[in-house]
């Protein structure tokens, strides 16, 4: 997406090889105009499948889902992060490890807001090991819900997330796809 990879060379801040920052229009302040474009992209790629919901994890994902819910006249659940595991019938979770982040979560969705019935669509804002997308996957299948695909804003190609989902037989579709980083120089792939 044209205006989502212009907005990353402008003013996305590569940490190192492996870290970009996009904190000044995606994850701490947020550019609405970009999110509802965003939104208006996943829909259409996404139309005319029977999608029923949108899921994505709790944070930076919210922003770009909650659009993605609103574009297709969806709800949206967010799946939250608990600390350790919570013992409750009408819960259901899966644990996450995150690569990235070096911290693990129990990925958390009440029983009240999805059934068998379901096919959902997960948007998140980074794709890099693909541990968020793999959990919130495996999350969904525990509630006997199906998934439809997986739409990401930033997919770093270069680490393994989106191989990984691909070999499954996901549909991943990702808006700007980052082949190579280093400080100054960020490059797409098709
Ligand atoms: P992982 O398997 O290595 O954990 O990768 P995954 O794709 O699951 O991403 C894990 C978390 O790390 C995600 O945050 C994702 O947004 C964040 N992340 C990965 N790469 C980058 C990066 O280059 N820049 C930034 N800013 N974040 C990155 P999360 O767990 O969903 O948490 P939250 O940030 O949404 O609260």
């Amino acid at each position: 997406m044209k205006e989502l990879q212009e907005r990353i060379q402008k003013d996305g801040i590569c940490i190192n090889e492996d870290i970009l920052k996009v904190d000044s229009f995606i994850n701490h302040q947020v550019d609405p105009v970009l999110m509802e474009q965003i939104g208006q992209e996943f829909a259409e790629h996404f139309k005319d499948q029977g999608i029923t919901k949108v899921a994505t994890i709790e944070s930076s994902g919210i922003a770009p889902a909650l659009m993605t819910a609103h574009s297709m006249g969806l709800p949206l659940i967010i799946l939250k992060k608990q600390p350790s595991k919570v013992l409750n019938d009408h819960l259901f979770q899966t644990e996450v490890t995150s690569f990235t982040k070096g911290t693990s979560y129990e990925l958390t969705l009440s029983s009240k807001f999805i059934s068998e019935k379901d096919h959902v669509l997960i948007i998140d804002d980074f794709l890099a090991n693909g541990e968020a997308a793999t959990g919130a996957i495996r999350l969904i299948r525990k509630a006997h819900a199906t998934v439809a695909g997986v739409g990401i804003l930033i997919e770093k190609s270069f680490q393994p997330g989106h191989d990984k989902l691909v070999a499954q037989g996901f549909d991943v579709y990702s808006l700007a796809r980052i082949g190579h980083m280093e400080a100054g120089k960020i490059e797409f792939i098709e």
